[in-house]
């Protein structure tokens, strides 16, 4: 596969996604939720395509954790908890968002972001000036050089590191008065207003509430749950008896997660229901670090495996480091709107399990056979999103490119360079005509394959028009049949990257097909 395909040229970024976005609701993989009824802001639903590429990116991340690591499994706890558990967890004190309204737009933004936007846009001024010196400086450029010595560069990063610096205090000493202060230093503008007309920056919780019972019984005022982890670590030591499990092991879970989240914008990347992927990793005390890159080492494997541009991955460690955490980073990918977190991967300490106990009243603890001891274990966390991991693929395998046309010509078109295990449909088959006998061998594939992976049969429009379908919704392979078919028993298979076509047997595709299209090969 040919990863990150430059888009043509000429758009912008902002272009790229408003594309990617569209792109996604015209093929059926995202639709707006309630959208006859004017939708549903940040809430989203997954499509034909969509929902199907959603389960492959959940299985490649599920195999990955539980199969492949002996010492690693599931669990699928309830979305509804004892509401106490979020007392212990802090998200019903500390589970906050630094807001600040623009008084004339009447817009509200999160404080935090504003200024994370405010470092990009210097970080931006910067990559301006790079790609200019590359133009002027040609093959001679030396970039690691231009970047440690050209006087704007070197001023605009001195600027970078003083506003770093500041925001990084002010987040860790949760000084509301200084974030506000920092926007208005900054200069900072609405981005609807254009002015700088701010309020008070204040705190807001991002848990949603509902109630469980009658109201006449007194009902209870439950929480939906904002993160999957709780329900790992409640279900700590029902998993570590029964699965008579001994340190270090680890307990991975898919599921729903709610947070209300104020500036809901970027499509799926940030929602107010979406979906996670967790693992929490039980360890010895002491032992946490060497576990935390160690899962590090992993989880960057698995995003690199996918075989995107290396580059467009980093490690960013975090400028606030939460109150119970002893270390804690985020993989970032390069979407069109910048380098942004996909996955998170903490160092919890004992925090939760401890604060569990204490609320609990419960002994949460493992007895070490070994040293005859009991302790709380420490826990590495890794935390990824399924919504933007899935939008991270799609920008990633998004590729307008130019293709030749059936006329002798060339026109451009869209396609989803997606590795084929997470591609919707592994194998499109078309008869060449309505008739002679052909859709009835281009069913009987279908037939034979459709245990082995998801096949599609197409019948409408030139053969040209269908490869293109197939290209926009990711499909790897395209088989066509023809008049020869009837007599040989072969038919042509088309590659969705190289266009190439081959001729080959009927009985040939399922090995042809299923080796390529098998998870085992991004496993490995
Ligand atoms: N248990 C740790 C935890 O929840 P987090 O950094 O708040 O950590 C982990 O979230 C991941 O969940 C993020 O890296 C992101 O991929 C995803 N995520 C968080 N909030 C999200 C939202 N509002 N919409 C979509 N994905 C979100």
């Amino acid at each position: 596969m040919k990863p990150d395909i430059p888009i043509v040229s000429y758009m912008n970024q902002e272009e790229v996604f408003k594309k990617l976005v569209s792109h996604c609701k015209e093929y059926g993989f995202v639709f707006q939720s309630s959208e006859i009824y004017d939708g549903l802001s940040a809430v989203y639903d997954y499509g034909q395509y969509g929902v199907e590429l959603k389960n492959n990116i959940k299985k490649y991340w599920w195999d990955s954790m539980v199969l492949l690591h002996e010492n690693v499994v599931g669990l699928d706890s309830a979305i509804f908890m004892h509401p106490t558990i979020w007392k212990a967890s802090g998200h019903v004190d500390a589970f906050n968002d630094p807001l600040i309204d623009n008084k004339d737009s009447k817009k509200r933004y999160r404080a935090d972001v504003l200024i994370e936007e405010e470092l990009a846009k210097m970080e931006g001024k910067i990559d301006k000036e790079v790609e200019k010196a590359k133009k002027r400086f040609g093959e001679t450029f030396d970039e690691t050089m231009f970047r440690q010595t050209n006087p704007r560069v070197m001023e605009i990063q001195v600027k970078i590191e003083a506003l770093h610096t500041r925001f990084a205090k002010a987040l860790n000493d949760g000084d509301l008065d200084e974030l506000r202060q920092i926007i208005v230093d900054s200069e900072i503008v609405c981005p609807v207003s254009g002015t700088r007309n701010w309020t008070e920056v204040r705190q807001f919780n991002l848990m949603f509430s509902t109630e469980m019972g009658s109201t006449a019984d007194g009902a209870l005022k439950i929480y939906l749950r904002p993160e999957t982890a709780q329900g790992i670590f409640v279900n700590y030591l029902n998993v570590q008896k029964t699965g008579r499990m001994k340190l270090p092991f680890g307990i991975a879970q898919i599921g729903k997660a709610f947070r209300n989240e104020i500036v809901a914008r970027q499509f799926i990347f940030r929602m107010r229901e979406f979906e996670q992927m967790e693992m929490q990793f039980f360890v010895k005390p002491g032992e946490e670090l060497t576990w935390f890159e160690y899962w590090k080492a992993i989880r960057i494997k698995w995003h690199r495996g996918l075989g995107f541009n290396p580059e467009h991955y980093r490690f960013h460690d975090h400028d606030k480091l939460a109150h119970y955490a002893n270390a804690a980073t985020d993989i970032e990918y390069k979407f069109p709107f910048g380098f942004k977190e996909v996955e998170g991967i903490h160092s919890r300490t004992d925090f939760d399990l401890k604060r569990h106990q204490e609320f609990s009243g419960r002994k949460i603890q493992y007895f070490d056979s070994e040293t005859n001891e009991s302790y709380t274990p420490y826990v590495v966390e890794t935390s990824i999103g399924v919504d933007r991991m899935f939008l991270q693929v799609v920008a990633a395998a998004f590729c307008e490119e130019e293709a030749p046309t059936a006329e002798g010509g060339t026109d451009i078109r869209t396609v989803l360079k997606l590795p084929p295990a997470l591609a919707p449909v592994k194998l499109a088959v078309f008869p060449l005509v309505k008739k002679d006998g052909l859709p009835e061998i281009a069913r009987q594939i279908i037939d034979d394959l459709k245990f082995d992976f998801y096949c599609q049969y197409d019948e409408k429009d030139s053969i040209g028009k269908r490869y293109r379908r197939h290209d926009a919704i990711g499909t790897p392979f395209c088989v066509t049949v023809d008049h020869q078919t009837v007599e040989d028993n072969t038919v042509t298979i088309r590659n969705r990257d190289t266009m190439e076509q081959e001729r080959v047997t009927i009985n040939s595709l399922r090995e042809m097909v299923g080796a390529k299209v098998n998870m085992k090969l991004l496993l490995k």
